[in-house]
């Protein structure tokens, strides 16, 4: 998987300085740096003005799409452009497919200015050639302020240095980065043979399905055979899983000519941890699963977090493959590879980013998990829906009646949504580099906080992270980034789902704030929020002011305390 296209397109009159600035922002930002219009003269071995005059604009025009076609091919560039270039809606098009596009805008007086400040003949170019210099450029960007509005951003560059155009068109980029990534986000999901089939994750070490459907266990072994594997199959599961699981998992693995041996761990968090590794690498060891072997994953999150690690590091790495038997395993722990065990001193402190060859989720499973595990992961599926899809969030709200009720075919559509989204998610940012994987974070930096403070007892992690959606939905209305019916609709339907919106009695300010700060989400002082910017949409944000954050968490914590 190429990583996502970061390109910047500078547009806008001439004299708004794209050129100069693209040079500050090749430097800022470690990246290439093209002007089209230099591209086009070294191409024609002539100058724009000789251009123009011998072979005419349309010749111009011409060779201005193919260089920019040409450009637009290349990853991470910044590139300035020709004033007239967005006037071919084809360069539109592209600029807008490739990266971010940011308009550069100066009034007509600074921009006449400039010109006869940097040349001084230049009112002899030929479009400003006739008189009143000043009335001609204003016609003339009136003429394509219309294309000129196509930008992500538009920095208006009249009072600003060029070192400060430039930090606020770096800054505007970042939104046009964020529609790149909100739209591909949006692009249809995978047309596979399998109407089971939710995604095909890609990333740069793996490429792998996610398969959902009510009933999907049985088809196990058969699917197993299909990618190829052939050897020995373990399966690892834990105390908690019921029987029939099990058995339906062996059964269809045998069916499909496998010989499975099932190692079960006890049930529970304490399982994650080093002596367990151990444990089962001896196991493995005694049934003699070799390189060509597989692991299978079938439970929660701590089975597939254990089971994953020991698959990565075992023989440096045997095949893995997740089956999910909670809701939060299906459309969070078994996507994107992360595979850890715990230390004494805290959570998934060892582990390895080590993607399985399928995740299969059987929805019949949740039938028998407890009704509280069940409705943590709806935290896990209501926020996903609330920061990446409004689709996914109308359709957890339309169909909350049916989908509470076990209807088996809407509850399969809203985790086959959900994981989509998140397979989605690591193929566009598998490492957390580009802050899109983090937003997945939504209503998790206070909800880790509330969980450090409870100490992880006598509460589920959905249960926290639905407490820190609700404070998230509070806090991003106070920034304007929500209306308040927006946060109303998120603390409904997290209700709905029967989740809590609001803090434990028993919490104190002070804790809480000390949770904040431990927490890794805090960067040169500042805590950094997931805020969602209406339903579906959201991004990371470390401009709250920590007396605004500490004034609304104050004013929740309080509320909490009324509301008990
Ligand atoms: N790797 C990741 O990206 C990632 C993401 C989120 C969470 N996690 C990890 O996931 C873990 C939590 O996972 P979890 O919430 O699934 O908890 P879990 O694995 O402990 O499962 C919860 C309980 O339900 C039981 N159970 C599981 N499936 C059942 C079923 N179908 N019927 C009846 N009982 C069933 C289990 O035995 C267990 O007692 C944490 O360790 C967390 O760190 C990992
Ligand atoms: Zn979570």
């Amino acid at each position: 998987m190429s990583s996502p296209r970061r390109n910047i397109y500078l547009i806008g009159f001439s004299y708004t300085g794209k050129s100069t600035v693209a040079r500050q922002i090749s430097v800022n930002l470690h990246i290439d740096f093209a002007d089209t219009d230099e591209l086009i003269e070294s191409r024609a071995g002539k100058t724009i003005p000789e251009i123009f005059a011998t072979e005419g604009e349309s010749v111009f025009r011409e060779l201005e799409s193919e260089v920019l076609r040409e450009v637009s091919q290349w990853p991470n560039m910044v590139v300035a452009t020709g004033g007239g270039i967005v006037l071919d809606p084809a360069n539109r098009d592209v600029m807008q497919r490739t990266g971010a596009v940011i308009s550069l805008e100066a009034q007509p007086s600074t921009i006449l200015a400039r010109m006869q400040a940097e040349e001084p003949d230049a009112t002899e170019r030929p479009l400003l050639a006739a008189g009143d210099p000043l009335g001609r450029i204003a016609a003339l960007k009136s003429s394509r302020q219309a294309a000129y509005a196509i930008a992500d951003w538009t920095v208006n560059t009249d009072q600003l240095t060029m070192e400060e155009v430039s930090a606020e068109a770096q800054r505007g980029a970042e939104q046009g980065w964020e529609r790149l990534a909100a739209g591909r986000l949006l692009e249809p999901v995978a047309d596979d043979a399998d109407s089971n089939f939710a995604f095909r994750v890609r990333t740069e070490t793996a490429a792998y399905p996610i398969v959902v459907a009510p009933g999907a266990l049985e088809t196990l072994g058969q699917r197993l055979s299909e990618l190829g594997l052939s050897g020995r199959v373990c399966v690892i599961t834990d105390s908690g899983i019921p029987g029939q699981w099990r058995e339906t998992a062996l059964g269809s693995l045998s069916e499909a000519g496998f010989d499975p041996v099932i190692l079960e761990i006890p049930e529970g968090e304490p399982s994650k941890n080093l002596a367990q590794a151990g444990d089962l690498f001896s196991q493995l060891g005694v049934h003699r699963i070799e390189r060509r072997d597989a692991i299978v994953a079938l439970g929660g999150g701590v089975v597939g977090d254990l089971a994953g690690y020991v698959a990565a590091t075992y023989l440096r790495g045997i095949a893995f493959v997740q089956v999910p038997t909670t809701l939060l395993g299906m459309v969070d722990a078994s996507i994107g590879g992360k595979v850890a065990i715990d230390l004494p001193t805290g959570k998934n402190l060892v582990g390895s980013f080590y993607q399985p060859r399928l995740v299969l989720s059987d929805t019949r499973t949740l039938n028998t998990l407890p009704p509280r595990h069940l409705t943590a992961g709806w935290a896990e599926v209501i926020k996903t829906g609330a920061i990446f899809d409004a689709e996914l969030f109308d359709f957890l709200e339309a169909n909350a009646e049916a989908i509470l009720a076990g209807d088996e075919d809407k509850r399969a559509h809203a985790v086959l949504r959900c994981s989509a989204i998140k397979g989605r998610v690591v193929s566009l940012d598998e490492r957390e580099m580009t802050g899109l994987r983090a937003r997945l974070n939504l209503g998790h930096t206070l909800g880790h906080a509330v969980e450090n403070a409870l100490e992880y007892t006598g509460i589920l992690h959905g249960e926290a992270v639905a407490i820190g959606t609700s404070f998230a939905a509070h806090l991003a209305e106070r920034v304007g980034s929500i209306t308040a019916a927006e946060r109303q609709r998120q603390i409904d339907l997290l209700n709905t789902y029967g989740l809590p919106t609001t803090a434990p009695s028993d919490l104190d300010m002070d804790v809480i704030r000390a949770a904040l700060a431990v927490d890794k989400k805090v960067a040169a002082g500042r805590t950094r929020w997931i805020l969602c910017d209406g339903i579906g949409r959201g991004r990371l944000r470390d401009d709250v002011p920590p007396d605004v954050s500490d004034e609304v968490l104050k004013a929740f914590l309080d509320s909490s305390l009324r509301s008990e």
